[in-house]
């Protein structure tokens, strides 16, 4: 694993215990609709087989398995204190939580009906890579759905920008009790692709019908796009 992406696994290894409360304050209660959106879109298919990348403790994968009581669904991660979190909370038995590195999927070729995933293509060191491996493992015909944030745009990029410099970390120091690490969260954020060039990275990954929907004023996306059938 390069350092970077060791880096990013010990600050979420670091955060995982207060993650899904800053999560629902940093998104003012939004972050929960939005994975059931994703969850709606993976299940187009009504397949029988699906992982969530970058489960974190397993929030779109619980809204995949709401959806789809019969399907085998995986929840994969690299931060095991976050999928020690994702197995003790209840209801989620009967999703498999497994140690997976997104550049590196511990799966076979089109084994999987839907993938999706919330917040992982910032944080990884070869884009390209993690793209090609969710295609890999995808059937033919298979879905994509993911959630990433944004760099915020238009006239009123400057103002959110000051506000998450500001906001974020300080939410981080006082409930998520480690500053530095919503630091690089924001950092991360702001520092991302806008959509344009995201979407020709789905594209050039093999992806079709890559679509995009802004949410909290652009500065979160629900991308959806399939693999050819
Ligand atoms: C911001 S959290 C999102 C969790 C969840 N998807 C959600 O929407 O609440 C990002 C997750 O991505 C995981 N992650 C980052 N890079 C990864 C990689 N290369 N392989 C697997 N997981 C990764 C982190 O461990 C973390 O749990």
């Amino acid at each position: 694993m390069r350092n970077e992406d060791s880096n990013v696994q010990a600050t979420f290894n670091g955060i995982a215990r207060r993650y899904d409360l800053m999560n629902k304050l940093m998104t003012l209660g939004s972050h929960k609709r939005w994975c059931r959106d994703l969850a709606q879109f993976a299940s187009s298919r009504s397949g029988r087989s699906y992982l969530d990348l970058a489960t974190g403790t397993g929030v779109i994968a619980r809204a995949v398995r709401e959806l789809n009581p019969c399907a085998t669904i995986i929840g994969a991660d690299f931060s095991e204190a976050m999928l020690e979190m994702a197995r003790q909370i209840d209801g989620n038995s009967s999703i498999e939580w497994q140690f997976a590195d997104a550049h590196e999927l511990p799966f076979a070729d089109s084994e999987f009906d839907g993938v999706t995933h919330g917040y992982l293509l910032r944080n990884v060191s070869d884009l390209d890579r993690v793209l090609a491996e969710q295609y890999r493992v995808l059937k033919p015909g298979g879905v994509l759905a993911a959630l990433e944030t944004s760099p915020p745009s238009g006239w009123l990029g400057p103002f959110i920008r000051l506000g998450m410099r500001v906001v974020v970390p300080t939410l981080g120091t006082l409930i998520g009790r480690d500053g530095e690490a919503y630091k690089y969260l924001v950092r991360s954020t702001l520092g991302f692709l806008s959509p344009e060039a995201l979407r020709l990275r789905f594209q050039l990954a093999g992806f079709q019908n890559v679509q995009v929907k802004p949410k909290f004023m652009g500065t979160n996306m629900i991308w959806t796009a399939s693999k050819p059938g």
